[in-house]
Order: C-alpha cells, then sequence, then structure tokens
C-alpha cells in the first residue's frame, strides 16, 4: 500500500502541501464553528488538524485505511477517528453537517460509491467537498516526477489525470449534490536546496515514492539527474507551486 509509511515521512513528503491546502478547502467547503465534519481519507492528519482548529476535536471526525490513521491520533487527540475507506463510512446517516475529503478522490475503490457514502453520513442540507490535484501540469513535484520517469521509461504508470473541474463537477451532479461549485485552489512550498526536495521521494511515500522505490538505482538516479534539469538545476532555495481542483455540493434538503 503505497500509504504504509510514518506520519512523519508522509508530511514530509505531500503534507507540507496538504497543510497549506487545508485551511484554502475548508474556507471552500464553509466549515465553521458549531459544525460537526468528517474528513475521509484524513491520513496523518493534515486537514483533520486544521478542523479541529475551527470546530474543536470533538465535532471532528476522520476516516482512512491506512497506517497514517495513528499519526492523524497523535496528532489531533479527541478527534473520533475510524480505520475505515470512503466507500464503507462507519457512521449513520445525517451525522455530520459536512464531509470533506482531500487528495483522496482519485485513490479511492469506487469512486462514485466512495461519494454516495459522504452523502449518505451528512445531514440533509450539509456539505460534500473534494480536492484533488491538478495532474495534468499543476502539481509541479509530481508533474516533474512522472515526466522525468516517462523520459526513461515511456511505460512508467503515472497518477491518475482524469480528476479535473469538469470530472469532479460531473461526479458532484451525478451524486445527486446540488449547488455544485468548482474551483482552483493554488498552493506552494519551499525547499531550501534540490536534495531536501529529492529525499523526500526516498521515502516511498504515494504512488511516486513507490515507483521509485522500484526502480535500480542507476535507473534511481537517471531519473533524479532528469527531474533536475527539468528544474533548470536550481542551485538554492526555490518553491514549487501546487495547483488542486476543489469542488462543494449541498445534500439535498
Ligand atoms: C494523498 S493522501 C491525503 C491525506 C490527507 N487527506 C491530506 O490532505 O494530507 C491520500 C490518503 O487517502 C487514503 N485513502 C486511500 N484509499 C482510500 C479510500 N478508499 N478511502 C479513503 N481514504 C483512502 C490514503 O490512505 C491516504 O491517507
Amino acid at each position: 500500500m503505497s500509504f504504509d509509511v510514518s506520519g512523519n515521512a508522509y508530511d514530509r513528503f505531500m503534507g507540507r502541501y496538504s497543510r497549506e491546502l487545508a485551511p484554502a478547502f475548508a474556507d471552500l467547503a464553509r466549515v465553521e464553528a458549531g459544525q460537526r465534519v468528517l474528513d475521509v481519507g484524513c491520513g496523518s492528519g493534515v486537514l483533520t488538524e486544521e478542523l479541529a482548529g475551527r470546530l474543536g476535536a470533538d465535532h471532528v471526525a476522520g476516516a482512512d485505511p491506512s497506517p497514517l490513521l495513528e499519526a492523524c491520533a497523535d496528532r489531533v487527540p479527541g478527534a473520533d477517528l475510524k480505520r475505515a475507506g470512503a466507500e464503507q463510512l462507519p457512521w449513520p446517516d445525517d451525522s455530520f453537517d459536512a464531509a470533506l475529503a482531500q487528495l483522496v478522490v482519485h485513490f479511492m475503490d469506487d469512486v462514485e460509491g466512495g461519494i454516495a457514502e459522504m452523502a449518505r453520513v451528512t445531514r440533509p442540507g450539509g456539505v460534500v467537498a473534494a480536492c484533488t490535484w491538478d495532474f495534468s501540469g499543476g502539481m509541479k513535484l509530481l508533474g516533474t516526477f512522472w515526466a522525468s520517469a516517462k523520459a526513461l521509461d515511456p511505460g512508467a504508470e503515472s497518477e491518475s489525470s482524469a480528476f479535473d473541474g469538469a470530472r469532479l463537477e460531473a461526479l458532484w451532479r451525478g451524486a445527486g449534490l446540488g449547488d455544485v461549485h468548482v474551483d482552483a485552489l493554488v498552493v506552494s512550498s519551499r525547499y531550501e536546496d534540490f536534495d531536501e526536495l529529492w529525499d523526500t521521494f526516498l521515502l516511498g511515500v504515494g504512488p511516486a515514492g513507490q515507483h521509485l522505490a522500484a526502480q535500480p538505482p542507476e535507473r534511481q538516479s537517471a531519473i533524479r539527474a532528469e527531474y533536475f534539469s527539468r528544474l533548470s538545476e536550481p542551485a538554492g532555495p526555490f518553491d514549487l507551486d501546487a495547483r488542486a481542483w476543489a469542488v462543494r455540493g449541498r445534500v439535498p434538503d
């Protein structure tokens, strides 16, 4: 499983971006004090922590099928956390004012089923929201990795590019959600040097980290050189932008 890693490894690789994304995504989902909110695919708890800051941990729940849930429990004591996938959420109907999934929809085994479950556990009038990276060129960290891997092996199987704003909107409408709104959220992360970035790929996190770990050492070095070149060989600190597509919809009354 590509998320069978420590919370620290996840945070160094991807959590640094999730942390920037979480407040913008919570705003888009209109999360505000007094609500009870579910974080689907909560991972190490970056969004869960943002929600707890707004609502109090006792008003926040989280679900994730991976061992990252332990890091979430450490990060947000008092939240109602369950080891589960989106497709079978272990809460009764209408339990939450909102259900959010940050960077998760494209990992679901059954996307329509997962969204239907998010709607089921959300009360009528409540919000179901998700965001996914823009894999068509808006997420530099991963986009540059897969472009480099494919330059050396055109058969390298990259992450889904199928989840653009139009697809998310169609999924939300197909799930019977109303007032559907789609937006782009842009964040960035700073690296002190190229080694800092590359070291995070060696942690084996997610499909990119797993792909790299499966390559022989000489291929790993070649991907690194290709990546460095595609970033124009940075000599010092640099920032990488990451754009996500986000969608919000309302459960019908
Ligand atoms: C890129 S991480 C995002 C974690 C967190 N939401 C964040 O923003 O940092 C993707 C997460 O989706 C989880 N995941 C994978 N399949 C899932 C599924 N079917 N249902 C819910 N979560 C799933 C993984 O375990 C992982 O924690």
